[in-house]
């Protein structure tokens, strides 16, 4: 499984890019609004750090304003990857774009019909959102097994990527469900880094060192 790194913060895409983990970023408009900062710069930032998909989301509701909107964000960079919410609307910009050689990353999934209808509309990727059905008292790890096991049965091309990570947990259950890829938020990937008795091991290690290294 890969791991994109859920932000729009450059310093954290930036510490995530250097140790090597990350293949990819999605950003959302709440993303964008926390960090402040004018859209299209920060998406130009990130395509200039990081060499893989760079998910950027649309606002508009119906489809032709989306298309115009996801143009002009694909000219940013090659890697630029259109989210689009999963409606009418979104599924007729998501079959207009697929046919430009525009990839959709279809969003804001809550159901396997959904992922569904996104794969047939040409998505190159669904995010099932999965922290958000887990706040609902939902089986949000339930939903990537079962659009795992239908894209299996149809062989559908369509990577999901588990979105609305909230823990360690999370990565690791979508990784054994056979989800492509989970974006992660940057506090999720410290903690899945940090082990107790790693801290305790490199600190033994050390103090040993200590009694030995004038000898
Ligand atoms: C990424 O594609 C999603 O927009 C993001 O993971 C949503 O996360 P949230 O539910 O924590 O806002």
């Amino acid at each position: 499984m890969l791991i994109f790194l859920d932000s729009a913060n450059i310093e954290e895409i930036q510490q995530a890019n250097d140790w090597g983990v990350i293949s990819g970023v999605t950003t959302n408009p709440s993303l964008i609004a926390k960090e402040g900062r004018n859209f299209e710069q920060v998406v130009r930032e990130i395509a200039a750090i990081v060499d893989g998909p760079i998910s950027a989301e649309v606002i508009s509701l119906d489809s032709e304003q989306m298309v115009k909107e996801a143009e002009t964000l694909a000219r940013i960079h090659p890697n630029i990857v259109i989210k689009i919410p999963i409606t009418p609307e979104g599924l007729k910009a998501t079959k207009i774009l697929s046919r430009q050689n525009i990839k959709v990353n279809m969003t804001l999934i809550f159901s396997t019909n959904q992922a569904l209808l996104a794969a047939r509309a040409g998505a190159a990727f669904v995010s099932p959102f999965i922290g958000r059905l887990d706040d609902i008292n939902q089986d949000g790890m339930g939903l990537i097994e079962e659009t795992a096991a239908v894209f299996r049965n149809f062989n559908l091309d369509t990577q999901i990527i588990a979105a609305s990570i909230r823990h360690p947990l999370h990565v690791t259950q979508a990784a054994l469900l056979g989800a492509h890829i989970a974006t992660v938020p940057f506090k999720v990937l410290q903690q899945m880094v940090k082990h107790p008795l790693t801290d305790a091991g490199i600190e033994k290690f050390l103090a040993d060192w200590e009694t030995v290294k004038n000898k």
